[in-house]
Parts: structure tokens; C-alpha cells; sequence
């Protein structure tokens, strides 16, 4: 069975939760797309060229999953010729047998426009910055809530108008917004919407 769940929205809106708990419930394999972007951003030198060679070992780097990493990929990610050298693999892992979630920023607009279930996760920027504190407040050194609101922010410019694939809702997508709802209940409107595709 072909069966594709795209994932899209901001940083720390729940995707990564949300597309675990869809893959978990339906037995899909799961693809956080951001980590290509991250592997690529840290990885140093030409850009290009690290997104042309990267491997299944560069995403599992202990690295990727900082906000400095983030911010690396977010400025990697705006280069048209790296986001060529990511479709393959992205499109590839969708038509896995067996059913796929990807999460990212444009599984289904670019990656996976014919994906049966597309889904777009937000919430407001505090909200979500607050989270990501909340993840990220472990040491004393750790950025403070006005930080991290700012490279929130950042960051949401930099991939919402960016010319090449910028992070948009497709036309058919579910919006679900994470403001207000618990965790719970979205992943129960997120397993609904795949459920009613499946039947
Ligand atoms: O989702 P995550 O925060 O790991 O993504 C890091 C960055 O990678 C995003 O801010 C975005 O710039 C880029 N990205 C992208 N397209 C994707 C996934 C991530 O441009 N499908």
C-alpha cells in the first residue's frame, strides 16, 4: 500500500508529535524532513555539495536538534539547488510500501502534492516559542523566553518568504492550530483525517 501523510507548519507547532503519534498509531514509517535541512546546515562547507552527498548517518548526528542547528538550516534551506538534491530521498520515502509521514515545511505543496492526507500544524508565535523555551531551559545558560520569541521569528520570516518553496498551507490541507488545543486532541483530529482516507 502507497499511502502518503504530509505534515507541514512552523517550528515547535506539535508536527513532530503529531506526525510520531500518526506513524505510531498506523504503523507508517516517519520522515522529519527538517533533519535534512539540519544535517546539511552543520555539516560546514559548500552547501550544495553537502545536500548532494548527504547519508542516512548524517541525520542521526547528535547536533541537529539545536537552535543554532535550526537556524543553519533555515538558511541553507532558502538555496534552490540543495532543496533539489533533498527531493529524491523525500520522494522516495513516500512511496515507500507500507504508508509515510514526512513533516516539514512543503511535503505538500513541492514534495508530496498528491499525498492522500495533508495536514498544516500552527500556532501563534508566543505559544510556540514558549514551548521551545520550555525544551531548551535545562541550563543556565540557556537562551532566555525573548530569545527564543526572536529566533522563532526569524525563522518563520526567513521560510515563509523565502522564493523557493516557502512554508504555506496546499489548497486541500486540514489546518490544525495548537494555540488553544491540547496535544490529545490534535493528534485525534489528525488520526481522524487519516482514517477517513483510509476507509
Ligand atoms: O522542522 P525543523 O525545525 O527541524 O526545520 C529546520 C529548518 O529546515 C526550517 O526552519 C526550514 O527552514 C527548513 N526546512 C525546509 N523544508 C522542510 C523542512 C525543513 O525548508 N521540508
Amino acid at each position: 500500500m502507497i499511502f502518503t501523510v504530509a505534515i507541514d507548519g512552523p517550528a515547535a507547532a506539535g508536527k513532530g508529535t503529531i506526525s510520531r503519534a500518526v506513524a505510531d498509531r498506523f504503523g507508517f514509517a516517519r520522515l522529519d524532513t527538517g533533519l535534512l535541512y539540519r544535517a546539511v546546515g552543520v555539516l560546514g562547507g559548500d552547501p550544495i555539495a553537502a545536500a548532494q552527498g548527504l547519508c542516512a548517518q548524517d541525520l542521526e548526528r547528535g547536533d541537529l536538534r539545536t537552535l543554532e542547528a535550526g537556524q543553519a538550516a533555515s538558511r541553507v534551506a532558502v538555496i534552490p539547488e540543495v532543496r533539489a538534491a533533498l527531493v529524491e530521498f523525500q520522494r522516495k520515502f513516500a512511496r515507500q510500501s507500507g504508508g509515510a509521514v514526512l513533516d516539514g515545511r512543503d511535503i505538500g505543496t513541492v514534495i508530496c502534492p498528491e499525498a492522500e492526507v495533508k495536514l498544516f500544524v500552527t500556532a501563534s508565535a508566543e505559544v510556540r516559542a514558549h514551548r521551545r523555551w520550555l525544551e531548551v531551559n535545562t541550563s543556565a545558560d540557556a537562551p532566555s523566553l525573548a530569545q527564543v520569541l526572536a529566533e522563532v521569528k526569524e525563522r518563520d520570516a526567513r521560510d515563509m518568504n523565502r522564493a523557493e518553496a516557502p512554508l504555506r498551507p496546499a489548497e486541500d490541507a486540514l489546518l490544525i492550530d495548537t494555540t488553544k488545543m491540547g496535544i490529545d486532541e490534535a493528534v485525534t483530529a489528525a488520526c481522524d483525517a487519516v482514517l477517513a482516507e483510509l476507509k
